[in-house]
């Protein structure tokens, strides 16, 4: 298996520890190891405590008890905990996709949803969302995508990089289609729970039937990317066991103060998605009155859910617009090229909290 390289990692990986304003996120403001032991009385000394050896393999119990929480009816062992998203969307690819098989995916998207299937020898197709239909998804055109050896439809709504968020009818509609074809949904829902109307939130696929797959993460909503704690959820047992089986080969278990630091947080879920969400909603009018002023310079579509959005850059190739800014201004944007994206996007973030002093940055760059 050759794997190309990731470009959005390459990009970041040039310059996410050297520029001083990251204006491209998508994990929301973090935290230090004492401020998340602060959310519980008597956590310090038992973390202190916190045992070193290996650990469960599909992780810990406690928190495949926590993360099983978030969804309708999934239980602790219907959870298998990874290290890190990432992980779980490459053995997931690894165990159900046969060189030949089709995948059909939610475009443009986080390179290694479509990237490990065509290394395994599938065929994808991109279920393309378009900014001039406000980056919304055409349910006949996936109607029109499935072939006969279709095994797996991929979304992943909110949506990286555009903040879209599915209405409930069309996800109904996707996950029925893909139930009565037998095909799998792979539902990457790292972003869900940071919707700005509560009421939009989407079930999600594992809690759908058999054939849903949602995958979960720690990173994103909950601002907690450097504990490397992802999972995927699902009642499909088969899938849950080939998954499990591959782990062995990639990081046999997860890092135990991870876990620990994780099932703690997941007690608390609520405030912490509820600081990201109260960060991302004030950072949100202050981009608003930033494109308004810049109307000329940039298209911009409000997301309804997410830290992230992907506006448009008008004049200028946005590639060369992204490394001016990063190396006059050290401000970092993410080009939309880094998604093959071939609109003259970029990636913004906002659920950091120095938003706006990186904007004013920007801003005093577009006036020089
Ligand atoms: C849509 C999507 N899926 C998966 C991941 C991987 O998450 P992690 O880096 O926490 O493994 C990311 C990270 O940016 C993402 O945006």
């Amino acid at each position: 298996m050759k794997l190309p390289p990731f470009k959005l990692e390459r990009y970041f990986a040039r310059y996410e520890f050297t520029a001083k304003y990251l204006l491209s996120s998508s994990d929301c403001e973090s935290m230090t190891i004492q401020e998340l032991l602060a959310l519980e009385d008597g956590s310090s000394e038992r973390f202190f405590e916190q045992w070193l050896g290996y650990t469960e393999s599909p992780g810990s119990p406690l928190l495949r008890q926590e993360i099983s929480r978030i969804y309708e009816t999934i239980s602790p062992d219907q959870v298998l905990v990874h290290s890190g998203a990432e992980e779980a969307i490459f053995l997931f690819m690894q165990a159900v996709l046969e060189p030949g098989d089709h995948l059909i995916v939610h475009w443009p998207c986080y390179q290694s949803l479509f990237e490990i299937a065509q290394s395994i020898g599938c065929q994808v197709s991109r279920w393309e969302a378009r900014e001039d239909h406000h980056w919304e998804l055409d349910l006949d055109e996936l109607g029109k995508l499935i072939k006969p050896n279709t095994r797996v439809i991929v979304i992943n709504t909110p949506h990286n990089p555009t903040g879209y968020l599915m209405s409930k009818a069309d996800y109904q509609a996707v996950h029925q289609l893909a139930e009565s074809r037998g095909i799998l949904l792979f539902s990457d829902e790292v972003y869900r729970e940071s919707e700005y109307l509560p009421d939009d939130r989407l079930s999600a696929a594992c809690d759908l039937g058999n054939q849903g797959i949602s995958l979960g993460v720690m990173s994103k909503t909950y601002g907690l990317a450097g504990l490397r704690i992802g999972w995927i959820a699902t009642k499909n047992g088969d899938i849950y066991q080939k998954i499990a089986r591959l782990k062995d080969y990639t990081t046999i278990c997860n890092s135990a103060p991870s876990e620990f630091l994780a099932t703690l947080a997941l007690r608390h879920r609520a405030k912490l998605a509820d600081r990201s969400l109260g960060l991302i909603k004030v950072n949100l009018k202050i981009l608003e009155v930033f494109f308004l002023r810049y109307q000329e310079l940039f298209s911009w579509q409000r997301p309804k859910a997410g830290p992230i959005a992907f506006p448009r850059l008008i004049g200028e190739n946005v590639e060369r617009f992204c490394d001016r800014l990063v190396n006059t201004a050290g401000v970092l944007l993410l080009p939309g090229s880094v998604y093959g994206h071939p609109g003259n996007h970029f990636r913004i973030g906002f659920g950091r909290k120095n938003l706006p002093d990186s904007l004013s940055r920007l801003e005093s760059f577009l006036q020089r």
